[in-house]
């Protein structure tokens, strides 16, 4: 079982600093468009004013309102984070932070401040208390709505609540976990929206 440090056993976390002007808020219902892909992202959640990261790949959509699910073990600070709070940031890094997600899916958050240790920033978020990550792509603020797999599968159910992007961001390349410490970085993007017809007028 899993416990939380306070007191003297953690170090004194990173400060959450104000949003700046280069991030702006994103069209909640396109965020899905965020996680179709199936990039790798970074999980931010805060418990007691102290913020956390972790890598995680196995995510998906589940509807466009949006709502997405995230599996985590429960070996996994996060997971007990998660379950306590019910609120946490989906971070959307690109490929300039490839070596620091693979490193903050190395360590736990139980010993480190992540944000500090990997030189990232803390962003106050609007509805969670969860932080954006300001480096990264895009940031969907999210409150966990079921749980009720998390036992059996690791599985929360989350809706998003809030998205921004970095408009200003010249690296716009996610990437993606093989499962075997390889990563596949996005390449040409083809546009077959004339083939869609199906979803005429609404993509
Ligand atoms: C590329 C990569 C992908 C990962 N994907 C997942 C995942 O989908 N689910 C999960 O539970 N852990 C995943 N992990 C492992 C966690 O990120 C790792 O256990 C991390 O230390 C947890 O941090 P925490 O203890 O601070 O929550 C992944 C790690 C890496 C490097």
């Amino acid at each position: 079982m899993l416990t939380f440090l306070g007191g003297s056993e953690y170090k004194k976390p990173t400060a959450f600093v104000a949003k700046e002007q280069a991030v702006k808020t994103f069209p909640l219902d396109r965020a899905f468009q965020f996680l179709e892909p199936g990039p790798t992202i970074l999980l931010s959640t805060c418990y007691k004013g102290k913020p956390n990261l972790m890598t995680l790949s196995w995510s998906t959509v589940i509807d466009f309102t949006p709502i997405f699910g995230c599996i985590l073990s429960p070996g996994d600070y996060t997971f007990e984070l998660l379950k306590k709070t019910r609120e946490c940031v989906i971070a959307i890094p690109t490929v300039d932070l490839l070596n620091k997600v693979v490193d903050i899916g190395n360590c736990s958050g139980l010993d480190t401040d992540k944000f500090a240790r990997f030189k990232l920033t803390a962003q106050k978020s609007k509805y969670v208390g969860a932080p954006l990550v300001k480096e990264c792509l895009a940031n969907i603020e999210c409150k966990v709505t079921d749980t009720s797999l998390a036992g059996r599968y690791g599985l929360f159910v989350m809706e998003g609540v809030k998205a921004w992007y970095d408009p200003a961001r010249k690296e716009r390349r996610t990437f993606h976990a093989n499962g075997d410490g390889t990563f596949t970085v996005d390449g040409r993007t083809r546009d077959l929206r004339e083939r869609m017809t199906k979803w005429e007028g609404e993509i």
